[in-house]
Order: structure tokens, then sequence, then C-alpha cells
């Protein structure tokens, strides 16, 4: 078996550990006789799959009671609707725009209502995050909402956005459980798992339950209500079993790698790596303003076209792989997430001197 180093922004690397107990666990599930991909979800046994799945992840983070989380379908882009579907009471909402998937939600919310664009960094190609300390905050807004780690441009909030006692609601899809969060923070804050959680398939949302109502908008389809997930523990319909079960098992490998705020430490020391490299490399330049880099997406360039394709194709021949840009981008873009070995980062900027030593 030969295995990559996998630096894919979504769907992306696993812990080994992790695939190794799906492997073992696939033809019989703890003495059941079945996969867990072939179990009722009404079972016991897949009951205690998803309480587990959802305790650990509930200690993990440090949910309180009095938020929910959900296991729910449709990508973090159905979010997107559900989101002002749910909470646009006014219909009103005002958006932070710092890259294609924040410009997405603005966009997607402006069918249901206002959606004011009250700041936004798309004057430099979203590499950086606009001061967020004393935005004009609609005074009538439903809600405030962030992408608090931009994929794309490998851009983070430092600091979240003074709403001004409005609600905050958070994207957080590419740094889910990459370091600590305070949950009392936000109304809501959801991201798809398919980037440091687990495999694509399943979106999880935290949301503090007295937003969970049935006041929603007129023609709100059932399965798009948060209370009708909420009011059956996320089993209201067929939920995607094996990708919560996956989920649960990174939830336990995180917990033994000592937890988030562990996993923050590491991240830092990995970002640390390929970032202090980009400093100093006279070839590679990262693309962001360094006081909103992300730990997890990190984008950088040379400055030739070719030369960038060159590197892609020499990095994948040598086993490092999904390092181009996004389409709308360009250039590389290495995904370090919470399954990416230290030692990877390591190989990656190693082969970066070599091709920097070799094409100069
Ligand atoms: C920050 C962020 N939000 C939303 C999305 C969209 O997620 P999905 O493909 O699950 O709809 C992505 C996908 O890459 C993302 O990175």
């Amino acid at each position: 078996m030969s295995r990559v180093y996998n630096f894919s922004a979504g769907p992306a690397v696993l812990p080994e550990e992790v695939l190794k107990t799906c492997a073992e666990e696939m033809m019989d599930y703890k003495g059941s006789g079945q996969s867990v991909m072939e179990m009722s979800h009404r079972s016991k046994v897949y009951d205690s799959i998803i309480k587990e799945a959802e305790a650990d992840f509930r200690e993990l983070v440090g949910v309180p009671d009095n938020y929910k989380v959900l296991f729910l379908q449709g990508g973090a882009s159905t979010q997107f609707a559900m989101i002002p579907m749910n909470l646009m009471k006014n219909r009103v909402a005002d958006f932070i725009v710092t890259g294609q998937w924040a410009k997405k939600a603005w966009q997607e919310a402006q069918k249901y209502g206002t959606a004011n664009k009250i700041a936004s960094s798309e004057d430099k190609t979203f590499s950086y995050i606009p001061d967020v300390s004393d935005l004009p905050i609609s005074e009538n807004a439903d809600y405030v909402y962030i992408c608090q780690n931009n994929t794309i441009y490998g851009t983070k909030y430092k600091e979240l956005p003074n709403t001004k006692g409005k609600i905050l609601v958070s994207d957080v899809s590419s740094m889910f459980l990459s370091e600590p969060m305070d949950v009392t923070k936000y109304g809501i804050v959801y991201g798809g798992v398919q980037k440091n959680v687990g495999p694509a398939g399943v979106t999880i949302v935290v949301i503090r339950e007295d937003l969970i109502t049935d006041d929603v908008l007129e023609g709100t389809p059932t399965m798009l209500k948060y209370k009708t997930h909420a009011d059956s523990d996320s089993l209201y319909n067929t939920p995607p079993c094996y990708n919560i079960y996956v989920c649960g098992l990174v939830f336990k490998w995180l917990k033994k790698m000592g937890g988030l705020e562990v996993m923050k430490q590491k991240n830092e020391e990995k970002a640390k790596i390929i970032y202090d490299y980009l400093d100093s490399s006279k070839m590679f330049k990262g693309t962001v303003e360094p006081e909103y880099r992300s730990l997890m997406n990190v984008p950088f360039v040379t400055d030739s076209d070719e030369l960038n394709a060159k590197f892609i194709k020499e990095a994948e021949a040598a086993g490092f792989v999904n390092l181009k840009g996004h389409r709308t981008v360009g250039g590389m873009r290495a995904s370090i997430y919470n399954a990416m070995p230290k030692e990877g980062v390591e190989a990656l900027v190693n082969f970066m001197k070599k091709f920097e030593e070799e094409n100069s």
C-alpha cells in the first residue's frame, strides 16, 4: 500500500487510524453481523452510533445545553438558503463578503429578502479580512453572516465582527474542529464536514435553541426547517448514516489526540513551517496579507503560470497531490487540515526547496 500526501481542499485527507477502523469494521460492526452502511437508521445499534457521535462532538467543542447539534444533508451550500428561510423574520440580513463562499451565501439570501453587503475584501481579490470592529450593521437585520475561514483565498478572521447585538451566523466549513471555538458567540455556526471532519455528505449545524421555531418563511420545505430535524434528533428521515459514523470516529480520534487546544497548536506548527518558507523563498510567494493567514488553506504562487504548472506536475509525480489552486485563483494551494501530519508539510517544503534550487 502506498499513500500519497493529499493537500486537497475537500474532500480531504482523513486520519489513517480512522480509515483503518472503517476497514476493520466494514463487514461486521462490533458483532452486529452488518456493516454500518447496511443498518437501519432506526435500529438500536445505529442509534447509539449517532448519539455517541453527537455526545463526543459536544464534549470536544464544549457545546452549551441551549444549543442543538444537527447532522444535515445538502452540503454547506444548502445552508445558504436554509439560514434565510429560518432566520429572516424581518427579511433583512447583513453579509461580510470575504470570498466566493460568503458571496454565494449573500447572493442566495437575496432570493428571500434584503441582503446587505456591509463589508467586502473583493477589491484586493479577497486577500485580507476587512476591519469588522465597527460596521454599519442594519438596525433591523435578522443576523450578520460571515465565512470565517475562506477556503479558496486562504484567509481567516482574527476577531469575530462586532455585530452590535445582532445574531452572528458563521460558516466554518474549512476550519471546523481545527481549533477551539466559543459557541456562545454564535446563533448558528455550521460547516460541511468534508474538509476536517469526515466524508462528504454531512453538514453539522450548531444552532441556539431559541432560533429553532415554526416561524419560518412561507413555503419553506419541511426538510429545510431546522425544527424538523431538531425535533427528531437528526433522524426525521434517513440520515447519511455511514458518513455520520465516520465523523464519530474522527471525533474519537480528536479526543485521543488531546482535543481542540492541542489540534490548534499542531496546526499552528504545521502552518508556520510552510509560511516561514514562503516568506524566505525567492520563487514562491504567499498570496494573503500575513495577518489574516489561514491555518488550514495556504495559497501560493510563483511569478509564472508555466512554472506553477511544472511545479504541480512534478509534485504530483513525487506523491504530493491536489496542490492546484482553485480554478478562480490559479497557482497552488496546500490544504493542511487536522489529518495532514507534520511530516507531510515538512516533506512538501523540502520538495519546494529542491524545486526552487533546480529551477532558479
Ligand atoms: C467555506 C466553504 N463554505 C461552503 C462550501 C460549500 O460546501 P458544499 O460543497 O458542501 O456545499 C465550501 C466548499 O468547499 C467551503 O469551503
